[in-house]
């Protein structure tokens, strides 16, 4: 009588081969550029296009006009969003490295605070993050990462600055991005004062 296996043990070594092959094809690739030039620079300012496709705002596909300045030397930095076609003056959002975060909304007189886990991202912070191998995205070729903040982190491969991180259910694609730039307006950086006012206690 011929031995025949039974159906199960077939699909265990067929799952076996698959992953075996899937593990030699991702490991071939993935070697990280030895390079920090993927790093951020302390200071820089961003002009990012934000659409957060997991909103059924509008049909789906919320679009927002970010400016972006990341401070590293003052442990800060400043989101200033605009939504697409509110005419509303834009939101700021100050994120600190100790965690917290104020959200506010100036023609409102609005403010949420956060608390987050984990602050500001240093500059460095690509030295630890996944390194998932090469992509183009935006009509770039980019090195592509990922961490517990980023689902997808998109770094021109020829001048290592960001070209597409997704984010949170966001993917915000880099229009313009300049090292260096200081952003000195200290009414930018200051949460009002309503973001302190007494009894109201912090949402999430
Ligand atoms: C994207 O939209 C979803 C659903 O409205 C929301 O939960 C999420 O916080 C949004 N992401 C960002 C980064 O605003
Ligand atoms: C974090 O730093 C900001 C800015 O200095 C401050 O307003 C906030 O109270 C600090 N948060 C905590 C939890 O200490």
């Amino acid at each position: 009588m011929a031995p025949t296996l039974p159906s199960w043990w077939l699909l265990f070594l067929l799952l076996l081969g698959v992953g075996a092959t899937a593990a030699a094809r991702g490991s071939k690739k993935l070697t990280p550029p030895v390079s920090t030039a993927y790093e951020w620079p302390e200071r820089f300012h961003a002009v990012v296009v934000s659409i957060n496709l997991t909103s059924h705002d509008r049909g789906g596909g919320r679009l927002q006009l970010i400016e972006l300045y990341y401070d590293w030397p003052h442990g800060r930095d400043l989101n200033i969003v605009r939504d697409q076609l509110s005419g509303d003056p834009p939101l700021y959002n100050v994120e600190w490295v100790n965690g917290t975060s104020y959200l506010f909304d100036t023609a409102a007189s609005s403010c949420r605070t956060f608390q987050f886990p984990v602050g500001l991202l240093p500059p460095d912070w690509i030295a630890t993050a996944n390194y998932l191998g090469r992509d183009t995205v935006d009509g770039f070729e980019c090195h592509v990462w990922s961490n517990f903040l980023f689902s997808r982190y998109y770094a021109d491969v020829a001048t290592g600055h960001p070209v597409r991180w997704i984010f949170n259910g966001n993917t915000r694609h880099v229009l313009e991005f300049e090292a260096g730039v200081v952003l000195q307006d200290s009414s930018k950086w200051q949460a009002p004062p309503y973001c302190f006012a007494s009894s109201t206690p912090p949402p999430i």
